[in-house]
């Protein structure tokens, strides 16, 4: 059984600013997009990542394939699409037929613990068609109106929120997209939309995602004490 993991990194990256797309943001002096290849790569047989369509004067494939070299398994660079779920389709689209296993992680989670990435695999191995990491939601919830003002509580009990490296059967996965009920903000959506049963595992802090220039503060900050 051959696993592989598609890293979409085709987002502009706006909310974080910078004016380049937010996988070739630099974390402690490496590429979000190289820490978050090699959260999985030590796990996996493959990873293929999706970069933003060439401008007439950047080569983001020639500088994903820069970032990824001395990875600690073989990887693919192709064109990533206008969304997420069209980045990912990209990617599923050139896997070789061996593959069995697909885990999707996002470019922007560097500091995914290998432990979380092991467990989303060994769940899809045991026969789970979809796997993927939960923590419990800490905050209160509301609900809220187009101007902020609250039109009530959300009852917190039995939400999660979820992260990545999802895993999937891969015929599992490409039915899904194949499907495609409209833009989903993770793949594990798709498949649940087919009825197909989903599977949690405990994810990890350390795996939040890159969204905002806080983020890369305390990213840093986690580095620099010995990550
Ligand atoms: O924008 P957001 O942070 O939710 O994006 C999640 C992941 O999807 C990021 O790694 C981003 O690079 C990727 N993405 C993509 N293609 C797009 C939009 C987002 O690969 N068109």
């Amino acid at each position: 059984m051959s696993v592989a993991a598609i890293v979409p990194a085709a987002g502009s990256g706006d909310r974080l600013g910078g004016g380049i797309p937010k996988a070739f943001r630099l974390l402690a002096g490496t590429t979000l997009l190289r820490r978050s290849a090699d959260a999985v790569a030590t796990s996996v047989d493959l990873v293929v990542v999706a970069v933003p369509a060439d401008r007439r004067d950047v080569d983001w494939r020639n500088a994903a394939v820069a970032a990824l070299e001395g990875a600690a398994c073989p990887t693919r660079v192709v064109a990533g699409g206008a969304s997420r779920q069209a980045s990912v389709a990209a990617a599923l689209a050139v896997l070789p037929p061996d593959v069995d296993v697909v885990l999707v992680h996002d470019a922007a989670r560097p500091l995914m613990p290998p432990a979380v990435v092991a467990a989303v695999i060994a769940a899809v191995r045991a026969g789970a068609p979809g796997v993927i990491p939960a923590l419990a939601v800490t905050d209160t919830l509301k609900s809220v109106d187009a101007s902020g003002r609250v039109l009530r509580t959300v009852d917190r009990t039995g939400l999660v929120a979820v992260q990545t490296p999802q895993g999937f059967r891969r015929d599992v996965l490409e039915r899904a997209h194949r499907a495609d009920p409209g833009v989903a903000t993770d793949d594990a959506a798709l498949v649940e939309a087919l009825g197909i049963p989903v599977l949690t595992v405990p994810g990890d802090p350390a795996g939040f995602k890159i969204t905002t220039p806080y983020d890369v503060v305390l990213a840093e900050a986690l580095l620099g004490g010995g990550r």
